[in-house]
């Protein structure tokens, strides 16, 4: 049976009923598919792709067209499940108005149920101008990817008081500027923990950041072995796709060079009358 379609009223009321929200990135649609079959509550087409997908050093060069593209094979293959899409670098920094056609795209173009953006204090404009456009947006906290050269790498957040301080008065703001919900990305546990006691109407996600939010994020990619570059410590590995994957490769190419693929199940034949008849014709 098909489950009812997920929407902001019932990831607000999983956080009443004190019960963890699930939440994965996706970028395909028989992934896609197959999240919602095992329940997942939330899809983020992250701008990873750029990373897990297409192979770049980072996320900087995904465009919003690869994006949109995206988002609709997952829209496809999870119909009910709540679908963000991630607004990628300098679709919403340069301007209020930026971000709110850009946002607007996700939802007209590819379905989406809200949007994601990264930064502080000084993103709550774009924020506030997204909500009040009618679109819910969500702040992203923490290591944020896009920003990566200004934090110094790939690194956690906020152990030390003063950046702490910075990232609890920032996810303030952005709460206050109408965000429905923060992802804090490695942050110490702690810390995420003062920030979900001191948030009122918000909800507060965790990826690498501990325990103590309405729930976690993870990196389907990471999860599963499937990106070979290397595997944040964060990540649990929950099954090796890749080798199998892998395992399965070799061996295609060991019975195709030893001739053993293709068996007569895996072809088709013409009727020896028809077959007779051709070779009279040719
Ligand atoms: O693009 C993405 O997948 C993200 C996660 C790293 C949070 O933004």
């Amino acid at each position: 049976m098909e489950r009812k379609k997920h929407t902001l009223q019932t990831l607000f009321k999983k956080v009443t009923d004190s019960i963890p929200i699930t939440w994965l990135t996706c970028y395909d649609y028989p992934t896609a598919y197959l999240q919602e079959k095992a329940g997942i509550d939330m899809i983020l087409v992250g701008d990873s792709l750029g990373m897990t997908i297409l192979g770049y050093e980072g996320t900087l060069p995904v465009t919003m067209d690869t994006m949109i593209l995206h988002t609709q094979a997952v829209r496809r293959g999870a119909p009910n499940t709540f679908i963000v899409g991630d607004m990628p670098y300098m679709t919403y920094q340069p301007s209020t108005e930026t971000a709110i056609r850009n946002a607007g795209r996700f939802m007209a173009e590819a379905g989406c149920d809200a949007v994601k953006l990264e930064g502080g204090i000084e993103m709550c404009d774009r924020i506030r101008g997204i909500v009040n456009a009618g679109i819910p947006c969500i702040g992203h906290l923490g290591l944020t990817p896009q920003s990566v050269s200004a934090l110094g790498g790939f690194r956690v957040q906020g152990k030390g008081a003063e950046q702490a301080k910075r990232i609890i008065e920032s996810a303030k703001a952005i709460e206050e500027a109408g965000a429905f919900m923060i992802l804090f990305e490695m942050v110490p546990d702690r810390i995420l923990k003062l920030i979900k006691e001191r948030a009122k109407d918000c909800i507060i996600m965790s990826l690498g950041s501990g325990p103590d939010g309405d729930g976690q994020l993870l990196i389907y990619h990471d999860m599963f072995g499937l990106f070979p570059k290397f595997k944040p410590r964060m990540a649990k590995v929950f099954g090796n796709a890749g080798e199998v994957i892998l395992k399965g490769l070799s061996q295609y190419v060991s019975e195709v060079t030893n001739r053993s693929f293709p068996q007569p199940e895996n072809y088709f034949k013409i009727p020896d009358e028809e077959y007779k008849k051709l070779l009279t014709m040719i």
